[in-house]
């Protein structure tokens, strides 16, 4: 069937067309370490990193993201990728104490740096009072966006304590408070399709009144 007004255009070309596009422009990071256009071989750099308190060498395709380094080559597959695309959250990792988008950060910047993930937050036998309180107060459902909600919460109350401000701090002079609207805002980019907010929020401020 051809589309009204554009007699030579059909909508299935169109499709057609927008599919193979996205194809020949998409190449997904995962793939990185084996992709190869026209006999070209992936550049390589050698990298090491700490992660979670343990020394660790890799020979990565330089396009390769921190996000697949430790989910693909490490196997630490606690750090979820979600959108891949640096707009959910669910990949936050910390580096030197501090929460990255990992999906956003290519392995390569982190020669020497201090990685943890949500591994090494804590063990089953021994949580992290952030992963108790998650437990306690429901902060999760399906748990997927999880591991970056945690690590995200410990670096926030971090954040707060230090006295780094955020787009709702009135008072850049006074010490901030660990207050709803701080956590909600600095929240705001680790995003929960369950819908567990307030239980998260809960979490977050037990664990900042209890180690205050
Ligand atoms: Fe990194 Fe969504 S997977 S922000
Ligand atoms: Fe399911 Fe957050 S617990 S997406």
């Amino acid at each position: 069937m051809k589309d009204s007004g554009s007699p030579e255009i059909s909508r299935r070309g169109i499709l057609a067309g927008g599919a193979a596009a996205v194809a020949a422009t998409h190449v997904p990071l995962a793939d990185a370490q084996t992709a190869t256009r026209s006999g070209l071989k992936p550049a390589l750099a050698k990298v090491e990193m700490t992660v979670n308190g343990k020394r660790q060498a890799m020979e990565l395709d330089t396009r390769t993201t921190l996000l697949d380094a430790l989910r693909e080559h490490l196997h630490l597959i606690g750090t979820k990728k979600g959108c891949d695309h640096g707009q959910c959250g669910a990949c936050t990792v910390m580096v030197d104490g501090k929460r990255i988008n990992s999906c956003l950060s290519l392995a390569v910047m982190h020669q020497d740096d201090k990685i943890t993930t949500i591994e090494g937050l804590g063990t089953p036998d021994k949580l992290h009072p952030m992963q108790a309180a998650f437990i306690k107060h429901d902060g999760y459902q399906c748990g997927y966006c999880t591991p970056g909600q945690i690590c995200s919460a410990v670096a926030v109350i971090e954040e707060i304590r230090a006295g780094v401000p955020s787009h709702v701090t009135g008072d850049l002079t006074a010490k901030t408070p660990i207050s709803n609207a701080e956590m909600r805002e600095r929240m705001s980019g680790n995003i929960c399709r369950c819908g567990a907010y307030s239980n998260i929020l809960e979490a977050m401020t037990e664990v900042a009144e209890t180690r205050a």
